[in-house]
């Protein structure tokens, strides 16, 4: 931990002369916190904060969010620059090592991901055992965790190399188990990578190539799926982030902990809005229609949201919505799309809520997902696949997260408390008397 502490926030238990004093920690950027570990021990209270809206679980070099003034970084990098700049294969070193590579440690790193990623041929075999019909986030799921059943020369957490060959290994192998979820569904034959193909590149080749025809990537969709996994490739402490430093906490293997991070990116609350706000758009229709969905949104009783809207750190906008339109209408424009209804429907639906009080007293812009759902389906890339791509990009944002996590001293198995409110101890009744 830090030992930046500079001054103290004192807590004094009401009608006692009991207090604990937190000291400050300070963040190089962003709010101070305050330290409460000795909270309990000198008031014998613990802190109540549901959804941890509140609560640093640990001290992090990696990303870092100003919801109010809509800013992202990654390692002290602006998200637009590096969208701009950069591509995911120099991202995901910088998030990994904390530091932009040189012309030879990127050509090595690259190496390093290229040579693994293929997988194993018995992983095939696996897939056999899904219905043609499920869910690609399922069999991602299944398959990454199944990851840890092939590779026990490098399960140990606690040696440095072994932590990066599996750090290599799912960077590269994710998105060659994503594109065989994808081929599976649509009955063709799982395409292996192209290591002289850049990563975005490989992704969408391993896609949208059979072995019947020549498949030329385009660079102008590649461009974009770069920069949609810049944009997705971590965010700090987002609920699959945190499943994935929790798992990890427990000293559970890498794969392991990531297939825990792919089934937390799976909710709608979560990834899975790309795919739910395309959902929303489709069943709205037609323009027309906002309106009444509008007030639907805005009837408590309906429990129908905004998909793509809302965010609980960006109060203000996120920087990632922003990129992500523009990609949108360049991506448009390369297609040739010049009357998408979806984006025309998702435009007409952004100016309405950011002019309607209930959005704006609260603060609900667009999020990352808002339209990138529509490039990808412009790509022609399915629904149900989006999620998928962000698990994709994420996988590297997860694996620095948790590789953070592991070389952290202060690492302790993270385990929540509670305020028990149930039933007090009471005697078993036997049925007969119940
Ligand atoms: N549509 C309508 N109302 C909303 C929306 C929305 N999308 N999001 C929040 N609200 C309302 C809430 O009902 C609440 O209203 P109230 O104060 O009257 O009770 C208020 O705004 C505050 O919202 P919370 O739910 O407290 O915000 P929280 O931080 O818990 O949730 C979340 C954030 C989950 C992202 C939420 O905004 C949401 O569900 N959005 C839609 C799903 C979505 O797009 N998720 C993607 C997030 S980005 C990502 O994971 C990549």
């Amino acid at each position: 931990m830090s030992d930046a502490s500079k001054g103290s926030v004192t807590l004094t238990l009401d009608g006692t002369n009991r207090s604990s004093s937190a000291p400050l920690v300070q963040a190089s950027v962003g709010p101070a916190v305050a330290d409460i570990r000795k909270l309990y021990a000198d008031l014998g209270i613990f802190t109540f904060d549901p959804g941890f809206g509140m609560t640093a679980a640990c001290e992090s070099k990696i990303t870092y969010i100003d919801g109010d003034q809509g800013i992202l970084l990654y390692r002290g990098y602006p998200i637009e620059q590096l969208a701009e700049n950069s591509d995911f294969t120099e991202v995901s070193y910088l998030l990994l090592n904390g530091e932009l590579p040189n012309k030879k440690q990127l050509a090595q790193f690259t190496q390093d991901v290229t040579m693994h990623t293929m997988v194993h041929e018995q992983i095939r075999r696996f897939f056999d055992g899904f219905r043609r019909d499920a869910h690609p986030m399922a069999i991602l799921c299944g398959v990454v965790g199944a990851l840890s059943a092939f590779y026990h020369d490098a399960l140990d957490i606690n040696d440095p190399r072994q932590r990066e060959i599996s750090a290599f290994r799912l960077i590269a192998k994710v998105p060659t188990i994503a594109a065989m979820a994808y081929k599976y569904s649509v009955g063709q034959p799982f395409v292996y990578p192209r290591n002289d193909l850049n990563y975005a590149e490989n992704f969408l080749y391993m896609l949208n190539a059979v072995p019947a025809e020549d498949y030329k990537v385009n660079p102008i969709l590649a461009r974009a799926m770069d920069r949609i996994l810049v944009l997705h490739a971590d965010h700090e402490q987002n609920a699959s982030t945190s499943t994935v430093r929790l798992a990890g906490s427990t000293g559970a293997n890498p794969y392991a902990c990531i297939a825990a991070g792919i089934a937390a990116l799976w909710g709608p609350a979560h990834g899975g809005a790309n795919e739910a706000v395309l959902k929303m758009l489709e069943e709205i229709g037609s323009p027309e229609n906002i309106p009444a969905f509008i007030e639907k949104v805005k009837d408590k009783n309906s429990h129908v949201k905004l998909m793509g809207f809302g965010h609980r750190v960006y109060k203000n906008f996120d920087p990632r919505a922003k990129i992500m339109k523009e990609t949108c209408h360049e991506v448009l424009a390369e297609l040739g799309i010049k009357d998408e209804p979806l984006l025309d429907m998702a435009m007409e639906m952004e100016r309405i809520a950011l002019e309607d009080e209930y959005f704006v007293s609260r603060k609900l812009y667009p999020n990352v997902d808002f339209y990138s759902g529509i490039i990808l389906k412009a790509m022609g890339i399915p629904t149900s696949m989006f999620t998928v791509l962000f698990a994709v990009a994420r996988t590297v944002g997860w694996v620095s997260q948790w590789k953070e996590m592991i070389e952290d001293p202060a690492q302790r198995i993270g385990r929540p408390r509670q305020v028990y409110t149930g039933a007090t101890n009471r005697d078993y009744t036997p049925v007969e008397k119940r």
